[in-house]
């Protein structure tokens, strides 16, 4: 008959035998001990809760979920004198494997393993009748890129609070900050909540302005977030105190500017309109001077007239509506005069 022994499996025959070696096991090994392999575990991996320690011979030994060994909790139990001598509990079949030296294998495992095991040990001849030890595991997921987001695209400067969340779908890790790859400086107006997923930072001030960046990371892995550039503005309404912002100046210079040349326009258009108005009048009077009037040359004091040079009279024409008068096109090589005649 074969005999599976925990621990070190070893095949007994013989009475005698298997008392001095019970014997001498109580003197060297201390109790039942379990061991996860690997000691790390991510998600999808296999571990192997290793037992070691076991004295004696086994009758029947039990895993179950948890720090107790319970009849609730039982994931499995092993009486290698039953066929088959393994009993799966239904969430878990498929999932595990036992093996006769009391050690059970998860397989793929997932965060909802996270946590502890206890394995319950009925022995014959052993140091105690029924042994127990509780293991745990921790079972990591490899960090996935964080995110940085921000509550307020860009606060006053001297009114606003910022909330900058690093936005991960992981679960226990470990968060950093940094702001343009330094350590957050620490005032009390900076503040990290919820694990320091939340940073705050109370009534911004310019200073604030810069490249912030989360870090995620867990013992087997770490990740970080893109740059967020926060940019703190300026308060322009603010009691009418502070400083105005580049843009509203120029708003403000280009409106005065329209202004102006509206007035010029106008002020031009005035002036103009009244030049020709008196443009015409004369020129009609130099034309019925010129031939009706003999005497005109003598009373004239216009020398044009005298050297009988072709004479032009400016005349300004509008366009109704619009802003600018149009230019008088004038002849080349023709002398040009204006004359103002008061009526
Ligand atoms: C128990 O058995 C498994 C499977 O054979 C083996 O991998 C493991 O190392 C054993 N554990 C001990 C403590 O001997
Ligand atoms: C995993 O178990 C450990 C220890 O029991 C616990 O501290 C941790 O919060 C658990 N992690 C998850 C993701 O449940
Ligand atoms: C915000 O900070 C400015 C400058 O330090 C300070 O004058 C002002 O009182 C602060 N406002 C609030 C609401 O704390
Ligand atoms: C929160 O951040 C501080 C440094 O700012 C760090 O010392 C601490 O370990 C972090 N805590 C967590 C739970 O990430």
């Amino acid at each position: 008959m074969d005999l599976i022994v925990c621990s070190r499996a070893l095949a007994i025959r013989g009475v005698i035998l298997t008392v001095f070696l019970s014997l001498w096991s109580q003197q060297i090994s201390a109790q039942v001990s379990v061991v996860p392999i690997p000691k790390t575990v991510m998600v999808g991996e296999n571990v192997l809760l290793s037992v070691s320690g076991v004295t004696g011979t086994i009758l029947l030994f039990s895993w179950h979920k948890g720090e107790r060994s319970t009849d609730k909790n039982q994931m499995l139990n092993y009486s290698p004198n039953t066929t088959p001598p393994e009993q799966i509990e239904e969430p878990y079949k498929g999932r595990v494997r036992v093996f006769p030296n009391c050690s059970m294998e998860i397989l793929g495992v997932n965060t909802n393993d996270n946590g502890s095991y206890t394995v319950s040990i009925q022995t014959r001849g052993g140091q105690q009748q029924q042994q127990q030890a509780t293991v745990t595991i921790i079972v990591y997921e490899k960090v996935s890129k964080p995110n940085v987001t921000s509550n307020l695209a860009c606060p006053v400067e001297y009114k606003d609070s910022i909330t900058l969340t690093c936005v991960t779908t992981n679960t226990t890790q470990i968060i950093l900050w940094s702001k343009d790859s330094q350590k957050l400086p620490s005032d009390d107006r900076t503040s990290l909540s919820q694990e320091n997923r939340t940073l705050t930072i109370t009534n911004v001030s310019s200073a604030d302005s810069g490249n912030y960046q989360c870090e995620v990371m867990n013992s087997v892995s770490h990740s970080t977030s893109d740059l967020y550039t926060l940019t703190v503005c300026s308060s322009g309404t603010d009691n009418g105190s502070g400083s105005l912002p580049g843009w509203a100046i120029a708003v403000i210079v280009i409106a005065i500017l329209i202004v102006v040349a509206l007035i010029a326009a106008c002020v031009y258009y005035f002036l103009l309109r009244d030049k020709s108005k008196s443009n015409d009048i004369s020129m009609k009077e130099s034309t019925l001077n010129s031939r009706s009037d003999p005497h005109l040359r003598s009373s004239s004091k216009n020398p044009a007239t005298q050297t009988g040079e072709e004479v032009n009279y400016s005349e300004v024409t509008f366009k109704p509506g619009a802003l600018k008068p149009t230019q008088p096109k004038l002849k080349e090589n023709t002398t040009e005069y204006a004359e103002i005649s008061r009526t």
